[in-house]
């Protein structure tokens, strides 16, 4: 996994005007329109990632990107395949990266995979408090799908979710044992 010498925090109103683009419409209006409102609601935790002073100084925006977290369920049998093991028919608890996107000037960096380090490092300390079986995201398309294949989600069987996908929170935990 790489060095993470970027880091994140929480979305502050200032963001909004700090010019992030990820070239995605849903996830720009998200982050225009939402993720502030979301975040004070307690409907989604939002985190930013800062640009350096270098990357300012290259033209490139102040927010370099961005996530969102969330607590979930998902459906006992949707997530009994990769587990695994017995577990009870009612809902489960899990997190849920709702959004994840990197500026569309600062791609090929590693900035989304440090994003989604930093989001999953937050679930596995999140669930020292409140259990929580994996994390879950919905990949918007093939490519995304692609993306989150790397660091080991599955794409699981959702009727409403086509591109479903989970990473039991085992395997989270042991990765960043091994760092
Ligand atoms: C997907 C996204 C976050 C990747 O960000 P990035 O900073 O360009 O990616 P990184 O440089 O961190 O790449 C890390 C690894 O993922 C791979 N990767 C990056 N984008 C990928 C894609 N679209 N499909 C498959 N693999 C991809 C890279 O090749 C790299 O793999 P490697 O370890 O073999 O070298 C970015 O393209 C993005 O914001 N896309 C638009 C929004 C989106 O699709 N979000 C996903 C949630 S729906």
């Amino acid at each position: 996994m790489s060095e993470r010498s970027y880091r994140t925090r929480p979305i502050g109103p200032a963001d909004l005007a700090s010019g992030f683009r990820s070239g995605t419409h849903p996830l720009d209006d998200y982050f225009q329109r939402h993720a502030l409102p979301n975040d004070q609601g307690d409907v989604g935790r939002a985190y930013v990632l800062d640009a350096s002073t270098e990357d300012i100084a290259a033209g490139l925006p102040a927010v370099l990107g961005f996530y969102t977290l969330s607590m979930a369920s998902v459906a006992s049998q949707d997530v009994a395949s990769v587990l695994a093991k017995r577990l009870p028919r009612y809902p489960l608890p899990v997190a849920l990266i709702g959004r994840l996107a990197v500026d569309e000037r600062a791609r090929g960096r590693r900035l989304g995979e440090t994003l989604l380090l930093d989001a999953l490092t937050r679930a596995v300390e999140a669930s020292q408090l409140i259990a929580c079986l994996g994390v879950i995201v919905d990949a918007k398309d093939a490519a995304a799908e692609g993306f989150y294949a790397k660091y080991d989600f599955v794409t699981v069987d959702d009727a409403s979710w086509p591109r479903r996908m989970f990473l039991p929170m085992h395997i989270a935990r042991a990765a960043f044992e091994d760092d």
